[in-house]
């Protein structure tokens, strides 16, 4: 499969509270973690035992090195990730409540540097059988392009986070979309917050062009709509430590079992397991074996 998408490192900073506008609060750790949406969803699909191609830009720093081999060292192939010249990787800023709760403000550095051509690079790979999975954290005509590309054989899994409206002939060429609840709010025009909700979403945004929908919904597991298909997975119970990356986890994993076969149905359970797992530790890529962090 591949994944084309952002690749960031992840200041990850637990606090006890956020504060409030003007005034200054201390931190409880910090520690740096690989992060972005599309190495997170990358990360997940090769733990889930898909080969798995990443397109991305990283700057020429040491710290792209470093994510980049952690990457690999979980079977990602990084070939594909350009070093953009004169740039640095894209850093998230993540606070990280008790709650698990986190809010994140991303410098997107490289990643504003993926192009048309970069995806280019994969066309190969994206004309024959296989998974494409893109989100929306890089620049849009990088994520057309692989859409574009991506030919008969191909299935399209989009993840539409962060929101942006996209246009109707590339949602015609989904096959499964993700969205989270504020993804299919936005995108729908009504709160989704329950399961019924979240179907009815789902049926909806069908009619915006994807096969199938899954609206994910935290620790309310997920539901799929699809032809023939309308079902509400629950998530694994767990104790919550950090939900970062959970919905990353989540696609990654659900996207990785379409490429080895598996239908919608058992891909949602498996991606509702992964994303659950992802928060019962610290970091967006805390499934991972090897996943390194320097701790303050
Ligand atoms: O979805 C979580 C991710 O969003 C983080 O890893 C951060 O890098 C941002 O891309």
């Amino acid at each position: 499969m591949v994944v084309v998408g952002s690749a960031n490192v992840d200041y990850l900073i637990s606090v006890d509270r956020r504060p409030v506008p003007g005034e200054t609060v201390m931190a409880r750790g910090l520690r740096t973690l690989g992060g972005g949406k599309g190495a997170n969803q990358a990360f997940a699909a090769a733990l889930a035992g898909a080969e798995v191609h990443f397109v991305a830009c990283v700057g020429d720093d040491a710290l792209g090195e470093q994510r980049m081999a952690e990457l690999a060292s979980v079977g990602v192939r990084t070939a594909l990730v350009r070093r953009a010249a004169g740039s640095l990787t894209g850093l998230a800023f993540i606070t990280v409540t008790p709650d698990g709760e986190n809010d994140i403000i991303v410098a997107p550095g490289a990643n504003a540097a993926l192009g048309r051509e970069d995806v280019d690079a994969a066309a190969h790979l994206l004309a024959g059988p296989c998974v494409l999975l893109a989100q929306l954290e890089v620049p849009h005509p990088a994520t057309a392009r692989a859409i574009e590309l991506a030919g008969p054989q191909a299935r399209v899994v989009l993840n539409l986070s962060p929101w942006r409206r996209l246009p109707a002939e590339l949602l015609g060429r989904v096959d499964v979309l993700v969205v989270n609840e504020v993804e299919a709010a936005a995108m729908w025009g009504s709160p989704v917050g329950t399961v019924a909700e979240a179907m009815e979403a789902g049926r909806a945004l069908r009619g915006a062009g994807p096969s199938a929908v899954v609206v994910t919904l935290g620790a309310a597991g997920a539901v799929a709509v699809a032809d023939g298909l309308e079902e509400h997975v629950p998530s694994p119970p767990v104790e919550v430590v950090d939900t970062t990356g959970a919905g990353d986890a989540f696609a990654g994993a659900l996207a990785a079992r379409r490429a080895l076969g598996y239908d919608l149905l058992e891909a949602v359970r498996y991606g509702a397991a992964m994303g659950s797992a992802t928060t019962s530790r610290l970091g967006a890529q805390a499934v991972a074996p090897g996943t390194s962090s320097l701790s303050c």
